[in-house]
């Protein structure tokens, strides 16, 4: 069930603040890429406008943060060392950023929390707002990788469409590069392509 709270325009102008202190130049462009077309998805499939915008600014807050460091930080901040392990290295600025946002800017709304947390693989029933954020980070116009184009011009006839078709680009991806799957991509995955249509 998503959570019936929500957030206002002062708690999104305070989250673009942080990313704007804290995230390097090209990772702000890729940020503010991402918040637009959260909120443009967010507008159009009845998502919080103000959650998939926080959620957007602050995603990839542990991103720049060297691997060792993710992990010591995640352990400081109360994650298990088998958590931290379960995380292939490349996912775990999410969780991390997850519990940063919480700390350092007193976020509690768990829809924002888990697009944070899960805006690299998906997760097991994601809101709205983790399904907006998890495709805005992956379509949005900085992104150049092949087939990025296609992606972002397709006409998605609802949420579920678009986290499948950007799932389905990612896990191709990895399988080619004989990469690691989190195991969350997967649930995601065969929660959302297991339903009856
Ligand atoms: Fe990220
Ligand atoms: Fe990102």
């Amino acid at each position: 069930m998503p959570a019936k709270t929500h957030m206002t325009e002062e708690q999104v102008r305070k989250a673009e603040l942080y990313a704007e202190q804290n995230l390097s130049r090209g990772l702000l462009a890729h940020t503010r890429g991402c918040v637009q077309v959260a909120r443009e998805f967010a507008l159009r499939f009845g998502v919080s406008m103000e959650k998939a915008a926080v959620a957007s600014y602050l995603h990839d807050i542990a991103k720049t943060i060297s691997h060792d460091k993710q992990a010591a930080l995640a352990k400081e901040m109360g994650m298990s060392a088998k958590e931290i392990r379960s995380y292939p290295p490349a996912v775990l600025h999410g969780p991390l950023g997850a519990l940063i946002a919480r700390k350092e800017l007193g976020i509690d709304d768990p829809d924002v929390l888990q697009a944070i947390a899960a805006h690299s693989s998906g997760c097991r029933n994601m809101c709205g707002v983790a399904k907006v954020v998890f495709v805005a980070d992956y379509i949005e116009h900085t992104r150049t990788f092949a087939g990025s184009a296609n992606l972002r011009a397709r006409k998605y006839a609802n949420l579920d469409e678009a986290t499948v078709s950007v799932l389905q680009h990612k896990m191709q991806y990895l399988l080619t590069e004989k990469a690691v799957i989190d195991p969350r991509a997967l649930e995601c995955w065969n929660e959302l392509v297991g339903r009856p249509r």
